[in-house]
Order: C-alpha cells, then sequence, then structure tokens
C-alpha cells in the first residue's frame, strides 16, 4: 500500500519531511535561476503573501506543495520550496544580538560530549547556557538532547463548563486554578531527563529567543528549554536556594556573555565533579582574563583546551597553547629574533624575555605555576604547527574536585 503524506504524519505522530507543507510551517524558497536569492518565510497563513522584488507569492501556494515543488511569483519567477534546516533557520531569522553561527554551534555541541540516550542510567543531564541571545546556541543544545526526554503530553480537550457550579472540570478541587493539563506538563516537566536552563539579563532578547526556539518545525525542540531572565550568577545563586542545597546541580555550561570571569565561581559552585564549562569570547585576553581570575581565587576550574574558532572553512576548532607557568629560571634573551606569541605577565618580568623563554624551549624552562606563587605569567599561542586564520575563542574548561587537585 502507498502511503499518502497526511497518513505518514499521523503514524509518525509528527508532521515532517516527507510530508507537504501546511499552515503554521516555515519554508526556505530559492530562486530557481539564482540559488542565492532566497526568502525564510514566516508561519505559512492563506491570508498572506510575500513581497520579493522578483514579485509576490501567496502563502497560499505554497500550502500543500512538497519539498523541491516550484512556486512561480506574480512577475513569473520560479522559486523552489524547501524544508528549511536548523543551520539555516538560526540564521536567517531576524535577530537582535549576534549569534553563535551553526558551525561553531556544532563544535560547541560536540565538545560538551553531550549522551542523552545514557541520562537514564548516568542521570539527568542540566546544562546551563548564558546569555540566550539569540536562542542560536540552544536550538542546537535543544537538538542534541533531544532523545532523552519522553514525548510532552498532549493538552487536554478544553473543558466543558460543569453542569451544576459551572467550574471546568478538570480544575483542581483545591482551587489552585491548576488543571490537569498544567499538573501533567508540570509532572512531564520534573521527569525530564535533560533540561537547558538558558538565561539572560535582558526580558527583550529571552523573548525573542524563546520565539526562536518555538518557530523551529512547531516547536519541536523548544519542551527540553527552560527560559530564565536575569544575571547568570545570580541565578545560580537562587537556583541554590530554590533547591534547598549547596550541592552543584549542573552536568555542563556554556558562558557567551560579557565579563566571563564574574562568573566562573559561581558556575564552578554549581558545576558538578569532572563537569564542563565552555566560554565563548571574541578575544584570547578575555580567556587570558578567566585564567587569571581561576588562578587568583582558586576556583576548582582547571583548563583542558582553548581554542581559536575558525572562519576558513575549517572546522573543529584551532588548537591553542594556554597555561599559567612560572619559570624555572632567568630566561636567556637572544638578539635578533621576534615572536608573535602574545604573553601576559603577572609581575615585574620583561614581557619580551618571557616571550622568548616561552617560545624556545617551553617544557625546559616553565612548570605549571601554583595559585600562592607570585610572577606567573601565560603561555599564549596558537599551538605548534597548527594553521594560523581568525575567530572568536572558546576555553573548555573541566569542575576539579577540590580532593583531586594537581
Ligand atoms: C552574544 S549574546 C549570546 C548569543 C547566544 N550565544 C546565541 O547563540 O544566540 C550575549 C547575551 O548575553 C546577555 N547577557 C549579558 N550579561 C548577562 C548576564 N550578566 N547574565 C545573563 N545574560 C547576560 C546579553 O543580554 C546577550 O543577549
Amino acid at each position: 500500500m502507498r502511503l499518502t503524506a497526511a497518513p505518514l504524519r499521523q503514524i509518525c505522530g509528527q508532521r515532517r519531511t516527507l510530508a507537504t507543507f501546511v499552515e503554521r510551517d516555515i519554508v526556505l524558497l530559492r530562486q530557481k535561476l539564482n540559488q542565492d536569492n532566497f526568502i525564510l518565510t514566516k508561519p505559512l497563513n492563506p491570508a498572506n503573501r510575500i513581497s520579493t522584488h522578483k514579485g509576490d507569492i501567496s502563502h497560499s501556494d505554497i500550502i500543500g506543495k512538497s519539498p523541491r515543488d516550484l512556486v512561480t511569483s506574480s512577475a513569473g519567477h520560479d522559486y523552489r520550496v524547501h524544508n528549511v534546516t536548523l543551520a539555516e533557520y538560526v540564521s536567517l531569522t531576524r535577530r537582535l544580538v549576534t549569534p553563535i553561527y551553526p558551525a561553531d554551534a556544532n563544535l560547541i555541541v560536540s565538545l560538551l560530549d553531550l549522551h542523552p540516550s545514557a541520562a537514564h542510567e548516568a542521570g539527568k543531564l542540566e546544562i546551563l547556557e548564558a546569555g540566550t541571545g539569540h536562542g542560536a546556541l540552544t536550538l542546537h543544545l535543544s537538538r542534541a538532547i533531544h532523545a532523552a526526554n519522553s514525548q510532552k503530553p498532549k493538552p487536554l480537550p478544553s473543558p466543558a463548563p460543569d453542569s451544576v457550579g459551572g467550574e471546568p472540570a478538570t480544575e483542581d478541587s483545591s482551587g489552585s486554578g491548576q488543571t490537569e493539563s498544567d499538573d501533567a506538563l508540570t509532572a512531564w516537566k520534573a521527569s525530564r531527563k535533560a533540561v537547558i536552563h538558558t538565561i539572560d539579563i535582558s526580558p527583550k532578547y529571552s523573548k525573542h529567543a524563546a520565539k526562536v526556539v518555538a518557530g523551529f518545525r512547531h516547536g519541536l525542540y523548544a519542551d527540553n528549554v527552560d527560559f530564565h531572565v536575569g544575571d547568570a550568577s545570580g541565578w545560580i545563586k537562587s537556583e541554590h536556594e530554590r533547591r534547598n542545597s549547596d550541592q552543584p546541580f549542573l552536568t555542563h555550561a556554556f558562558l557567551d556573555l560579557p565579563a566571563t570571569h564574574d562568573h566562573l565561581s559561581a558556575v564552578a559552585s554549581a558545576l558538578k565533579n569532572d563537569g564542563t564549562l565552555i566560554i565563548f569570547n571574541p578575544s584570547i585576553t578575555q580567556i587570558v582574563d578567566c585564567v587569571q581570575k581561576i588562578k587568583q581565587q582558586d576556583i576548582p576550574l582547571f583548563l583542558d583546551q582553548t581554542l581559536e574558532l575558525g572562519n576558513n572553512g575549517t572546522s573543529g576548532g584551532k588548537p591553542w597553547d594556554l597555561r599559567a607557568v612560572k619559570p624555572r629560571a632567568a630566561p636567556k634573551v637572544q638578539s635578533g629574533e621576534e615572536s608573535s606569541d602574545c604573553v601576559q605577565s603577572s609581575g615585574s618580568e620583561e614581557p619580551e624575555k618571557q616571550d622568548q623563554n616561552i617560545t624556545r624551549d617551553p617544557a625546559q624552562t616553565l612548570t605549571e605555576a601554583k595559585p600562592e606563587e607570585p610572577n606567573w605569567t601565560f603561555v599564549c599561542r596558537p599551538k605548534v604547527g597548527e594553521r594560523i586564520i581568525g575567530g572568536g575563542f572558546l576555553g573548555v574548561f573541566r569542575k576539579m574536585n577540590n580532593s583531586a587537585r594537581p
């Protein structure tokens, strides 16, 4: 028997790729003769039209079409209709802040090493993301953990008024106003095996991001995410209070916000032993500020990797060598050579001398700095032998047990 699109959707429990487009779908239109000319539609609504410089396209002409079908504008130009990918969606939706771009988001998700299918045995995945921004990384994270959670219960049909009291039949007898649907949703939320707590200080950005997340494929990934408005460190504090416990509860954290170093102590207090924290900073010196803060305040975080995000079509991130170090002996300056390494010094040692010392023979002249030691400095350079390209930086940290400090 050949299945038509509609029954296929019902069998799968959700409408998707091979089906025809329906109301509220968001689709990508690509001009047939110019693939670079594309349009991300609003949610399809038969009453709406898209105005382009190549003529108008009615939403009703798209509804009922299949992926790769053609629609023709009022000026006679053909456009091919496509399902929009997550990468296209986050890149093309109207933005209020700069998002993490898809290639970088994929790398971050990979570095976080999320295993949703193991969450049932290994324990709940709780991921903090601050700030939410556009919701671009939020969507990538949510897609990555989606398999951990069961399907959200469908809302009960609107209750008919009770024939005696006129009260809705499903309303809680306690009079709290909580309905059976609300109770079921609360219970389902508590039962999730993986959740993203995403927080932004701006109510406006948070609201916009929630809309962006809810807009992708009819909210396919929206229910794995809890949106919060406030300061990242403040939220962690209030969450400890709400849980009535100082115990760490986060398995993973990602920070993309100004003054990242100010939030490390709070994040470390909430991160479980060996949990992963990734920070994104536009500049390597901001990563240095974080490492410096960790040393100064003895925050139990270990810098595992420093990566420069590629923008040359490379993927995987360019490894940087970033360590707080203590020179073993006074460096011997050799004249006539220059290094492009960036070195920040905490003490009075001359940066140029440090620079050459570090460049020449790191293994012999440098040891890992202890927090209490004065005059430590930084190795801060692309790893030897790697290609040099531009972009932002990721610092990948692991939470250390106090007892497991080096
Ligand atoms: C560059 S955007 C993040 C973009 C996001 N990663 C994405 O992929 O769309 C930085 C966000 O951090 C938020 N922010 C700034 N300070 C904050 C704080 N103290 N706590 C939480 N969010 C903050 C800003 O409002 C802004 O939305």
